[in-house]
């Protein structure tokens, strides 16, 4: 496998953090920092990982490190530190613990990283790419947010597994907020090419949505203690992909809206081109009426989120 010296730092060495470290490095995307606060644990995590190189056959470097100087001219910021979803929490719960996180290993991140893109993870997603934005001061083409991504990945599995065809085949779209609002588009999903209306019953589709709105929760109830890291880390390598690669794929992300879709100032998941300079484009489609709707509802309690962050004293970090 080519050998890729582009570096990525994640930040946050728990089970999101470590998978994406391990998916970036052995798609031989690019060498890879994983950086905590915990002493040993992201050393420990990157020997482990750079130990299995030669039987994964890359070349990339895996390096753990508490020092964000180690991280130094990273091309990519991948934030996953703050606190993960437990039963009976919603996103929206960890709000204020992980604002002070994110603030926190962001405006250290940047400081040696100045040309970086940043991809933000820590929940509650979109809120903390307004976090995001606001500590590192970038332009809203360089802070994105994975969520659709995961959303989209979440419903086309579900569409496979319900027609028994392969996911890869199925094209999903999700809009809005990653929270319990976000807005799967069933007519501009497709399987092999052909809408997924014209495969599946109305009720049927109503059913898939509502378990993709509620993925994330599904698997935190599972598991019982912590969310999914799997499919997440996943996502954030096809981000990493297209962004290191100029790819240029057509991405749900969260990014600040300023109009699009008739939203200003608030960030929500829209679909984008995805390349060498981050957000490369916007794509806007027209939307019947209850899309529109379901929309600001989801935009809505994005800006609830923020609303109350401004109003939050200022939190030391964790
Ligand atoms: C998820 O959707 C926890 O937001 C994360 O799995």
């Amino acid at each position: 496998m080519p050998v890729c010296r582009r570096k990525v730092t994640v930040i946050g060495a728990g089970n999101v953090g470590a998978t994406a470290a391990q998916r970036i490095a052995e798609a031989g995307v690019a060498d890879v920092y994983l950086i905590d606060v915990v002493p040993g644990l992201p050393q420990g995590k990157a020997l482990d990982l750079a130990e299995s190189a030669p039987l994964q056959h890359h070349d990339q470097m895996i390096v753990g490190t508490n020092d964000y100087a180690d991280t130094t001219e990273s091309d990519v910021i991948v934030v996953t530190a703050g606190m993960a979803r437990q039963p009976g929490q919603t996103r929206d719960d960890l709000l204020f613990k992980n604002m002070g996180i994110v603030r926190d290993v962001v405006t250290k991140a940047v400081h040696y990283s100045p040309d970086a893109i940043l991809i933000i993870v820590t929940n509650p997603l979109d809120a903390m790419v307004h976090v995001a934005l606001e500590a590192s001061g970038f332009p809203r083409e360089r802070v994105i947010g994975m969520a659709g991504v995961l959303d989209s990945a979440r419903f086309r599995s579900f569409i496979a597994m319900d027609l028994g065809v392969s996911a890869s085949d199925v094209t999903a779209f999700v809009l809005g907020g990653h929270g319990d609002t976000m807005v799967p588009l069933p007519r501009f999903s497709t399987v092999g090419g052909i809408p997924l209306p014209e495969l599946m019953k109305p009720e049927r589709i109503e059913e898939l949505v509502q378990r993709t709105r509620t993925g994330g929760a599904e698997v935190v109830a599972l598991l019982k203690s912590g969310s999914a890291f799997y499919a997440p880390a996943s996502s954030v390598l096809h981000m990493v992909d297209s962004i290191l690669n100029d790819r240029k794929r057509v991405l749900a992300c969260a990014v600040l809206l300023s109009g699009e879709y008739g939203i200003d100032g608030l960030v929500v998941g829209v679909p984008i081109v995805l390349g060498a300079a981050g957000v490369e484009r916007i794509i806007e489609v027209a939307l019947t009426e209850a899309e529109r709707t379901a929309l600001n509802t989801s935009a809505g309690s994005v800006r609830s989120l923020v609303e109350a962050m401004e109003k939050a004293p200022q939190q030391a970090p964790a």
